[in-house]
């Protein structure tokens, strides 16, 4: 799967087993519930998590400790999340984040009658 490693010579072999699929962009990607999502994200071959307002240039993991904020993504309808140290759950959805993200509109409910 993608670039997981599966054997590791010192760590011994990867015991987890709570696959979930996450939606990226549409797509649906197999992750580990519970690891960061860029984690699940590098291992589907998936680098660029968003792209800045000015230039549209791509970005990436950079410090994956939650400080430089080039991880950002739209998770579930909101943006800015730094997936470096969000973690992934069940039926996620999560978008390419274009300059500061944009938050999903709430669909409009019906006026009750009285
Ligand atoms: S990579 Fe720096 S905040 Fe996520």
């Amino acid at each position: 799967m993608g670039l997981r490693i599966k054997n590791h010579p010192i760590l011994g072999r990867d015991l987890r087993k709570d696959m979930v699929s996450i939606e990226v962009d549409g797509k649906v990607i197999p992750a580990y519930e519970g690891e960061p999502i860029a984690a699940a994200l590098t291992a589907s071959h998936i680098k660029v998590l968003r792209k800045t307002k000015k230039r549209k240039e791509p970005r990436g993991i950079f410090c994956a400790r939650g400080i430089c904020t080039d991880c950002v993504m739209t998770v579930n309808g909101t943006p800015n999340i730094r997936t470096c140290v969000t973690l992934v759950e069940k039926s996620m959805k999560i978008e390419t984040q274009e300059g500061l993200g944009k938050w999903r509109e709430k669909p409009k409910q019906a006026k009750k009658k009285i």
